[in-house]
């Protein structure tokens, strides 16, 4: 069983730091050097987008490595490894709401449905923000709508149980 001694161990770690790196490095060199290609945009979120799965498959594979080879110092590389999966899925999402979108969330949720909740949060936190005089008035709106709304599924609500009790007769 290979059992790395504490030296070995420290190289294989620094070794991984840096090639877990050279993705991002080729990403920088090929922007430097202009060939991203007639897309860039999607040449870099498909580029970060690949490197965050590889890097999640090799985070969550760790562990059945370790037990069927009993090499149980991988564990100490994992969360390095968790890290670089974490730093590629960030500049993939950043690309994506920065360069595809340009911060604009209520655009890009018409692409991506899930996005739809931070449109919600938009409507009625930055968008508030950004129209200081409206913001009291629109609060006092969406506080109020929101209870209002409350009331109404409440009313509905009980209506509706009413309805499946009496049907049940
Ligand atoms: C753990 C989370 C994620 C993983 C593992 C992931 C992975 C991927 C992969 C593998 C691709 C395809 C790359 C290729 O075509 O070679 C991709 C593309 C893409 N992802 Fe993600 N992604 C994640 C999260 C997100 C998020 C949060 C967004 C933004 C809402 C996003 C937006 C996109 C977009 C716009 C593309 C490009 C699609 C295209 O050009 O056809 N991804 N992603």
């Amino acid at each position: 069983m290979f059992n790395p001694s504490p030296r070995q161990f420290k190289v294989i770690k620094a070794l991984l730091f840096v090639i877990a790196l050279l993705p991002f490095a080729r990403l920088i060199a090929f922007t430097a050097l202009d060939r991203l290609g007639a897309n860039p945009v999607e040449f870099i979120t498909r580029n970060t987008g690949d490197w965050t799965l590889y890097f999640l498959c090799i985070t969550l594979s760790v562990t059945p490595l370790r037990r069927f080879s009993n090499w149980n110092w991988l564990l100490k590389l994992r969360r390095m490894t968790g890290l670089y999966a974490f730093f590629y899925a960030t500049l993939h999402f950043t690309t994506f709401l920065w360069f595809d979108h340009f911060f604009d969330v209520n655009e890009a949720s018409l692409h991506h449905g899930w996005i739809y909740c931070f449109r919600v949060i938009d409507s009625v936190g930055i968008d508030q923000y950004q129209r200081h005089d409206q913001t009291a008035g629109r609060q006092a709106l969406a506080v109020a709508t929101s209870a209002d709304l409350r009331r109404r599924a409440a009313r509905d609500f009980a209506f509706l149980v009413d309805e499946g009790s009496e049907a049940q007769f």
